[in-house]
């Protein structure tokens, strides 16, 4: 199983989020934090734990003490594997060579770096803190501090942003993991009123494509796998923790808004308000039989891993839209097991929507 630990604190909001965070102060921080004590230690399982997630939000902007004292208890609590992947989610402000080592020493062992872009203009209309020297700084000092899984977060869809020439630079500096999203203009975000204002800031949808596809024959090339739709590593780096998300492991989340399941049907969501949640507020959802299929059909196919068909509460055989895209060599039936063939990653969706409701 997986533990999600949601830190729902930022120093300040990006345009474009509209992730469970604030600003928030200390009292505020300290109150998070004793319920987020309290919950770790109320959950009961003899599980083994195989990863462990500190997101946000930003984890790396609050006292590294409370990163420390949530990691001991899960370990405390929780059986953990030896191998268990430990993340922590970082921000290139909140980054120093002192706290890195600090998270080094106390067991974390992935750090992923919120990058975003390497150019100025394009960090400073997001909202961003930090700017390319400092972006890079924090790759740095994680290496100086001894981290050796480095993953970083960059988004597409600005203008005057160039993805490719950014990774160039990122894997110069080593970094095992890049994670390109699409940026999504959120309802209710600074951005989303930008854009109903005219500001013309974004790419068009054909730019963003392009993008994205001599994104993928770049890293290709430079031998970074692309292991689902917007995540890239070198062998042995994909993050085991999406990998558990995507393959329909069972996951408990802990803090604001956190998600949980239990590798069936049921998902339980915490509150995703403060008040809420300090009372103990959590919405539980039991999936149809339907809804858990297409739940793992999408995974499935936008991730090399693929998904297998006696997970499936039908035949999936039977339908003739399937077995026409495995003639067509869209889908990679090998035995039990259904794989996207990767050419047809960037219309997975239209793909999935056939799949589904054909
Ligand atoms: C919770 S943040 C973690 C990192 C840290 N808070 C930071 O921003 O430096 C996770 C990532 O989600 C991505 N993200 C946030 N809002 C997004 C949006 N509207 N569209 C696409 N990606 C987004 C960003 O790339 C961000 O780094
Ligand atoms: S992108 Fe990261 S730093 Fe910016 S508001 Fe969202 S969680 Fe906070």
């Amino acid at each position: 199983m997986r533990i999600y630990v949601h830190i729902p604190f930022c120093e300040s909001k990006c345009i474009y989020c509209a992730f469970a965070s604030t600003v928030g102060d200390s009292d505020l921080q300290k109150k998070y934090f004793d319920k987020l004590l309290q919950e770790i230690k109320s959950y009961k399982t003899s599980e083994k734990v195989e990863s462990i997630y500190f997101g946000g939000g930003t984890p790396s902007c609050v006292d590294k003490k409370y990163i420390v004292i949530l990691l001991n208890e899960i370990k405390r609590h929780f059986i953990i594997d030896k191998n268990a992947e430990i993340t922590l989610e970082a921000n290139p402000c909140s980054l120093s060579q002192e706290k890195l080592e600090y998270y080094k020493s106390v067991g974390i062992n992935r750090i992923s770096i919120g990058v975003q872009s390497l150019n100025n203009k394009v960090l400073n209309i997001l909202g961003r803190r930090h700017n390319k020297k400092q972006a890079l700084q924090s790759i740095k000092s994680a290496l100086n501090a001894g981290f050796k899984n480095i993953s970083v977060d960059l988004l597409i869809g600005l203008k005057k942003s160039n993805i490719k020439k950014d990774c160039a630079k990122l894997l110069k500096l080593k970094v095992k993991h890049i994670s390109a999203y699409m940026l999504q203009v959120e309802e209710n975000t600074p951005l989303k009123s930008m854009i109903e204002n005219g500001r013309d800031i974004l790419k068009s949808d054909d730019e963003c494509v392009k993008d994205y596809q001599n994104l993928v024959m770049f890293l290709q090339k430079k031998k970074m796998q692309r292991y689902e739709i917007s995540n890239f590593a070198f062998d042995g780096y994909e993050s085991q923790h999406n990998i558990g998300y995507w393959t329909g492991d069972k996951y408990v989340g802990f803090g604001l808004g956190a998600h949980s399941f239990d590798g069936y049907f049921t998902r339980t969501a915490n509150s995703s308000d403060f008040d809420g949640y300090f009372l103990g507020k959590k919405h539980e959802e039991i999936l149809t039989n339907s809804e858990r299929d297409e739940e793992i059909i999408m995974l499935g196919l936008r991730c090399k891993y693929g998904f297998n068909l006696s997970k499936l509460s039908f035949d999936l055989q039977k339908k003739k839209i399937f077995n026409d895209l495995v003639e067509q060599n869209v889908l990679i039936k090998d035995l039990d097991s259904v794989k996207l063939n990767p050419k047809f990653y960037e219309i997975s969706n239209s793909i999935i929507i056939k799949l589904i409701n054909e």
